[in-house]
């Protein structure tokens, strides 16, 4: 039996995050925007939410028992989110990651007692996805009474984020006028939209993916920031009451990452630079004084040796847009 009762506390300290109103940004957009902080989930990203609810999920269901080996792919959030749940329930875990892994969330899925499988084979479009996915369906035939979370199509992944618009809500008091969500599996934007059907809400949900991603269409190409994009499509649903999407180069997501910290000193990762990015580039379609709402998805200390570091930023992406020209594009 695994005994959940002992780690009520901890687990207890998932969600809730709270929410911030940018003056700074809200005086210069005309907007009234506010940023929902899952990066102060205790694991620092949205995906604390998946990985306890997919988990607790899976043992109430009987799938997972003390012996179990937990088998997951992620670049990043995914893996610390569910090496500190599988920590505190005493399960063993296995996570398939890439080369574009950052030293610092490996540390930390290490620190936490996961064991890791690295893949090195690129698909044509230079990404790893399916190799990550080959070897975790290598791994589940090979180890006996093993499980996959799979948050790129398990239903507890969207289940567990459709608290973030019901906090967003219950925090504003109403609805937010536009929400913007930053896409992968589409786990998040998938349990969002289902919240804003459910509730009628008039909220118009823009998703934003990243340039080189396939989620909505197009062609692959190599992409270095994890958190957002895929190349492959996603599993679930997102097409029911979407209001856009919008595609940002990386370059432009790490200048929205150095607006935030100069506007608002938020660090914050890549995916949450590619929202402000994409405020920008849409705020001239957005109505003064609307409520808008991006979601910092996760923390940026984890990102000081990449998207905060000239050097690599050079190097990987090429010159470092000015910050300015972010103003400019609205
Ligand atoms: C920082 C960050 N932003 C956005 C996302 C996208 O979330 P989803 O997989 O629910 O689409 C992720 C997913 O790992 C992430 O780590």
């Amino acid at each position: 039996m695994i005994e959940k009762k002992r780690i009520d506390g901890v687990l207890d300290s998932i969600g809730k995050t709270p929410i911030i109103y940018l003056k700074n940004l809200s005086e210069e957009l005309s907007i009234r925007l506010y940023a929902k902080m899952e990066s102060q989930n205790p694991g620092k990203s949205l995906k604390d939410r998946s990985s306890k609810n997919i988990i607790l999920k899976a043992i109430d269901e009987g799938e997972i028992d003390k012996d179990t080996t937990i088998i997951e792919s992620s670049s990043g959030n995914m893996a610390i989110g569910l090496s500190r749940i599988c920590k505190l329930l005493g399960l063993k875990l296995i996570m398939v990651v890439d080369p574009n892994i950052n030293h610092h969330t490996l540390n930390l899925i290490r620190v936490y007692g996961a064991k890791v499988e690295i893949v090195d084979k690129k698909d044509h479009s230079g990404s790893y996805l399916k190799a990550r996915l080959e070897t975790v369906k290598m791994l589940l035939k090979s180890i006996p009474n093993s499980y996959t979370s799979n948050q790129y199509s398990n239903p507890n992944n969207p289940e567990a984020q459709k608290e973030i618009f019901s906090e967003i809500v219950t925090s504003l008091g109403t609805y937010p006028d536009y929400l913007f969500v930053s896409v992968s599996t589409c786990g998040t934007l998938k349990g969002i939209l289902d919240e804003v059907n459910h509730t009628n809400a008039h909220t118009k949900v823009i998703a934003v993916d990243a340039v080189g991603s396939i989620i909505f269409g197009g062609n692959a190409s190599t992409r270095y920031l994890p958190g957002m994009g895929a190349s492959k499509h996603t599993e679930f649903d997102i097409y029911n009451n979407l209001h856009a999407h919008i595609l940002i180069p990386e370059l432009d997501s790490v200048a929205g990452c150095k607006l935030l910290l100069e506007k608002e000193c938020i660090l914050a990762g890549g995916s949450t630079g590619a929202q402000v990015s994409a405020l920008y580039n849409l705020i001239e379609k957005i109505e003064s004084n609307a409520s808008v709402c991006i979601i910092v998805a996760d923390d940026g200390e984890r990102y000081l040796d990449t998207i905060y570091n000239e050097d690599w930023v050079q190097q990987k992406l090429g010159l470092e847009n000015d910050m300015d020209d972010l103003s400019l594009v609205g």
